[in-house]
């Protein structure tokens, strides 16, 4: 037997591209390569790109820039660019990039092995398609290798919805829900490699229609799934948050109170203009039910400022909402024009950049401060810890708690993969140190 190829994969953007890469590299398995730490080793390299704002999608020519000693001194090396970026400028990268020899958007994933084909005889392959088939289906199945206790499965790709801001629904395309049974085949094969906790994503996950009761219907059946001990899923839109879901947040054990919700701004002016279709109020009023059935919820959000036309005020609005929806994590983005989105044409209402800058600030200072109050007043309280990996220091043991806290604790290597109770004693920067109670 030939020695196997090997296949160096570095993902950016969300966690889609996490699953997507892993999948990408079971497919490859197949026509025999293995995974490598470093680009220096491989005989190919695959960029699995995100597009979503400016600065990712030109990191990726920048690391390609870097990849021109490798090829000159392999040149049986192949360069492959999967991903956002390669579905939106597709032959582009090849133009701007001569080296690349591969260039596969994130619907044709299961075409890469006879794509893998041709670029080792040297040929160069593109496929931006959207085609009909289910990309995950027709892809070699997950192996059955051990593996880590928490894992990805994604349920839902695409999104319809359309934000003035966002190429998601132009680099994914439209909502498309893999069927339930596939994903049951999929959660118990994972659980029997290991797999204590699934993170179900989708661009707009609450939008699943795969199950007859949708999103909460496949997660009702996911939680019958002996050993599978824990179910999150991201990410949500507001408007897709329906009653189904709202009641699995107060009755299914197995769902954690952790919610990733985005509102993106706080102005209902701006919120219209970003084709949100909600009012600030709405989003309050939703949050306001599910704490109501699940009152210790950790909520999560995205936020978006210098969008064209925010002024101060609508600003100010953001810092209020972010105060009053008190969320224990959020993330914020300047606003970055996209070509081929509506928002992205408002050339003469965009912010100033030192201006957006500025409020960036101001609004990552303020999250900054809720995150680190919520989670200092985590000290005293009990939670459960799924168990990860050691930690930095020896005897140390780190996971994560429901609310997705990074929990360390001194314990035993036993512990991994293990829920145990634990008290929190102390909190700092981005982690909670605590100590065992019960397993
Ligand atoms: N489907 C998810 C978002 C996916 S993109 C949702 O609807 O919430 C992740 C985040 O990137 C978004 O929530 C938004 O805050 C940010 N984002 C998207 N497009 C952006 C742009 N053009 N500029 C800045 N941030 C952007
Ligand atoms: Fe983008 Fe909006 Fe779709 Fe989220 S819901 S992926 S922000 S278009
Ligand atoms: Fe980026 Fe594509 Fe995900 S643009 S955020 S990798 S869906």
């Amino acid at each position: 037997m030939s020695a196997p190829k090997k296949l160096y994969i570095k993902t950016y953007g969300c966690q889609m591209n996490v699953y997507d890469s892993e999948r990408m590299a079971e497919t490859l398995g197949g026509k025999g390569y293995e995974e490598v730490k470093s680009p220096d080793e491989a005989d190919m390299i695959l960029l699995n790109t995100c597009h979503i704002r400016e600065k990712a999608a030109e990191k990726i020519y920048s690391e390609l820039g870097r990849y021109k000693g490798l090829k000159a001194a392999n040149p049986d090396l192949k360069i492959g660019v999967a991903g956002c970026v390669a579905q939106a400028e597709g032959e582009e990268i090849m133009k701007r990039q001569p080296m690349v020899d591969l260039v596969v958007g994130p619907q044709s994933y299961h075409r890469l092995p006879a794509m893998e084909e041709a670029v080792s005889k040297g040929q160069k392959a593109l496929d931006t398609d959207f085609p009909e088939e289910d990309k995950f289906e027709a892809m070699k199945s997950r192996p059955k290798a051990k593996r880590g206790p928490t894992a990805f499965l994604t349920v839902q790709e695409g999104c319809d919805k359309f934000c003035a801001f966002c190429v998601v629904p132009y680099t994914r395309g439209a909502e498309v829900s893999r069927p339930a049974d596939r994903i049951m085949t999929e959660a118990r094969n994972l659980v029997e490699v290991g797999v204590a906790e699934i993170t179900l994503l989708g661009q707009n996950v609450n939008a699943y229609n795969g199950h007859e009761n949708g999103l909460a219907g496949m997660i009702r059946d996911l939680a019958k799934i002996d050993g599978l001990e824990r179910i999150r899923f991201t990410t949500s839109h507001p408007n897709d948050m329906d009653d189904a879901l709202i009641a699995a947040h107060g009755d299914c054990e197995k769902l954690m109170p952790y919610l990733h919700l985005p509102v993106q701004s706080g102005s209902d002016r701006i919120l219209k203009a970003m084709n949100r279709k909600h009012t600030a109020e709405e989003y309050l009023r939703l949050i306001e039910r599910i704490r109501a059935v699940r009152p210790d919820l950790h909520l999560s959000g995205d936020f978006i400022v210098g969008f064209p036309g925010e002024t101060d005020q609508d600003f100010e609005d953001t810092l209020a909402i972010t105060r009053e929806a008190a969320y224990g994590t959020a993330f914020s983005f300047k606003y970055s024009p996209r070509p081929g989105t509506p928002a992205a044409e408002k050339t003469a209402l965009m912010v100033d950049p030192d201006v957006a800058s500025e409020r960036l600030a101001r609004l990552q200072q303020q999250i900054v401060q809720q995150q680190r109050d919520l989670q200092d007043a985590m000290v005293g309280r009990d939670v459960h810890v799924l168990f990860e990996k050691e930690g930095r220091l020896p005897g140390q043991m780190v996971g994560k708690s429901e609310y997705l806290h990074a929990v360390h604790v001194d314990g035993p290597l036993e512990l991994r993969g293990k829920i145990a109770k634990v008290r929190i004693v102390s909190s700092s920067s981005n982690s909670l140190a605590g100590q065992l109670i019960a397993t």
